[in-house]
């Protein structure tokens, strides 16, 4: 039988990427090899996000790109999937006339069917009906060859309703795999040479709570520490409203895992993280960040922020850089606020303009830079112990690793060395990564 080609493009998220990575299990078990060649695909899937404007137009860009292949092959089937899939449904078929298939974030277990149904029958598909079952994320998808790394979703959906945010529509109301399962699959991962796991949900700190197994993240984390042949956990992401006490002592008392949270704040102004629905107040963020310093003094902070959100004046901004200087975050992932279709965002009054949100944007990212930078310079001198994942971008002679705070490690080193933790001894912090040599200890 002739291989049949499978080319997948993803866009958004880690959620995505291993919804992707579950595709194309699913998609093998009827004979579809994956591609990274768009040319010579017989099947295209794009698997779309929703989060901003932008994210949007790039998934249509790219499908308008990807269509013309139907031009020098008929049979060419195309698949548009994820979040904007699940948002838009079977106006995506009115849209482009040469999508076949629209499935949602719920529906990726019934891929096999769906596009043998699409070859017997050439009709168009749509399926973006929710489920109250956790059907994918139970599929094991082998990690890339040679892969130290890898991510495993523990949940799926999200309960909060952050007032911009379209997640919970499109993904559906949080729920937790069980620890059995999540254990499996990285029991799975170690015998593919997995030494470090990062943990995947929306909301991790709330995972188990709508469950009757009474397995909290904590537990979850301490069972995970025991499983042979990990020697990393991560996760990511926290709401900071449930990042409980237990969870911040983890840092002090779990030595598998590393010290860095991503703790999203989004906003510096209590007025506005109300209108944001987020559940907290500045001062209860920062007394978090307090208790997290105090258990682990070196821990790395990370953030998400959005500047311009309706009705954020001068002075609610001007907090949120304030807070930005109080706590000085290792590293900011910061945008511009985007207005989703369907979420309470969208009613209120107050916009602000696009020219203030790009300056707004500009400014908070130089000061971010500035942060970082400095966070980065002053590990020169110190030793950090790195995971070596592979060679370097920079050079030939050079190896790459992650530190325990998640920031880019280079060395001169041998490929030998991949897969082992080593100590380095940083000379260089630079915004995007550190420089050092390797020492013995
Ligand atoms: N506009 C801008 N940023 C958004 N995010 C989520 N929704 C929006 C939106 N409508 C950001 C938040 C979130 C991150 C993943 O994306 O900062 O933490
Ligand atoms: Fe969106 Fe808020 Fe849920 Fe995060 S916690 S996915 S920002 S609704």
């Amino acid at each position: 039988m002739k291989n049949k080609y499978l080319y997948i493009e993803t866009f958004g998220c880690q959620m995505n990427v291993h919804d992707s990575e579950q595709m194309a299990v699913l998609l093998k078990d009827i004979g579809y090899k994956t591609t990274e060649d768009s040319d010579k695909a017989d099947l295209i899937l794009i698997n779309t996000c929703s989060i901003r404007e932008k994210a949007e137009q790039k998934a249509f860009s790219e499908l308008g790109r990807l269509i013309m292949l139907k031009e020098e092959n008929p049979n060419l089937i195309i698949g548009f999937a994820g979040c904007l899939a699940q948002h838009l449904g079977a106006k995506v078929h009115s849209r482009v006339k040469e999508v076949d298939l629209v499935f949602g974030t719920h529906n990726i277990h019934r891929l096999p069917e769906m596009i043998t149904a699409v070859q017997k029958q050439r009709k168009k598909i749509t399926r973006i009906d929710f489920s109250s079952k956790i059907h994918s994320l139970n599929v094991f998808a082998p990690p890339p060859k040679g892969s130290l790394c890898a991510f495993v979703s523990i949940m799926q959906g999200c309960d909060n309703y952050c007032s911009y945010c379209v997640v919970p529509y499109l993904r559906g109301p949080e729920m937790s795999r069980t620890p059995e399962d999540i254990m499996d699959e990285i029991q799975k991962l170690t015998k593919h040479g997995v030494k470090e796991v990062t943990l995947l949900g929306q909301n991790v700190n709330s995972y188990g709570k709508k469950m009757d197994h009474g397995c909290n993240f904590v537990s979850l984390i301490k069972k995970i520490e025991k499983i042979d042949g990990i020697e990393r956990i991560r996760f990511t992401t926290s709401h900071p409203k449930d990042l409980s006490d237990d969870l911040i002592d983890c840092f002090a008392s779990v030595p598998k895992l590393c010290e860095h949270i991503h703790l999203p704040v989004q906003s510096g102004s209590d007025r506005i993280l109300k209108r944001m629905n987020r559940g907290y107040s500045s001062e209860e963020y920062l007394r978090k960040i307090d208790r997290l310093r105090d258990a682990c003094p070196q821990i790395s902070i990370t953030s998400d922020i959005i500047v311009g959100f309706p009705g954020e004046t001068q002075k609610d901004y001007q907090e949120t850089i304030d807070m930005m200087e109080k706590i000085r975050f290792d590293s900011v992932f910061s945008f511009k606020y985007s207005e989703r279709k369907g979420t309470a965002a969208q009613k209120l009054q107050d916009q602000v303009s696009e020219a203030e949100k790009r300056r707004r944007l500009k400014e908070l990212q130089a000061l971010q830079d500035r942060h970082t930078q400095e966070k980065n310079s002053a590990l020169e001198a110190s030793v950090q112990e790195v995971l070596v994942e592979g060679r370097s971008r920079n050079s030939e002679q050079d190896m790459m690793g992650r530190a325990r705070s998640w920031r880019i490690v280079n060395f001169k080193g041998r490929p030998d060395l991949i897969g082992k933790q080593v100590f380095v001894e940083i000379t260089r912090g630079y915004l995007h990564s550190l420089r050092g040599k390797m020492i013995n200890r």
